[in-house]
């Protein structure tokens, strides 16, 4: 259906902005997306902190993007906006970006206090990239995002389904489905 780019913008190497993404697009491929990742903590530190626009990693992150329909923003409040993290991401791609993209921005974090960080310090971020249409984003308390002994995820009920109803839109947004299709088998 069409090209997603799922983009984490944790830091941490036990994520659970990262794990809340995979929840996602688990879905996003049953709708016959095509679904890739990014995980930004896995870019060179050195090419993002000197904006070394050369650089393999930050050339075939930006040829992701490119290529990208739509693009999935995930990121954890940090000191109540994104990621930095993110940020430098953000910043060694060019300026537009996302011209042309459906985004869906998401957050995880500690703290209602900071549910509006997408609104306040993402959106206006990713606008001025571009953005052909941001959907509504979600937060997601951390302790809603549980992490079992066998490594699976799993989510409170009700972060699910507003997690559900939110990958629906942006589906339809992108050009999919509304429906989970089931695999056969
Ligand atoms: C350095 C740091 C700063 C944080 N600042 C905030 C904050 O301002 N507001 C909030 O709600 N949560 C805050 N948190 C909690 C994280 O946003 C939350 O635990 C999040 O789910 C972590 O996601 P991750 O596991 O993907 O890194 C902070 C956590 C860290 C480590």
């Amino acid at each position: 259906m069409a090209a997603i780019l799922s983009v984490s913008g944790s830091p941490s190497a036990t994520s659970r902005t990262a794990r809340l993404l995979r929840h996602l697009y688990e879905r996003l491929r049953l709708q016959g997306h095509d679904v890739t990742v990014l995980d930004v903590r896995t870019l060179p530190a050195d090419a993002l902190l000197h904006a070394d626009l050369r650089h393999p990693a930050i050339v075939q992150a930006t040829a992701q993007f490119e290529q990208a329909d739509g693009v999935v923003i995930g990121t954890p409040v940090y000191k109540a906006a994104y990621s930095g993290l993110l940020k430098a991401l953000l910043d060694v791609l060019p300026q537009y970006a996302l011209t042309g993209k459906t985004v869906l921005p998401l957050a995880t974090g500690g703290s209602t206090a900071h549910v509006l960080a997408i609104d306040y310090a993402l959106r206006p971020v990713l606008s001025s990239m571009g953005a052909a249409h941001i959907v509504p984003g979600w937060f997601t308390l951390d302790k809603d995002i549980t992490v079992g002994v066998d490594a699976t995820t799993t989510l409170a009920p009700a972060a699910a389904d507003a997690l559900a109803q939110i990958t629906d839109r942006f589906s339809t947004a992108v050009g999919g489905p509304t429906t989970v299709l089931t695999p056969a088998g």
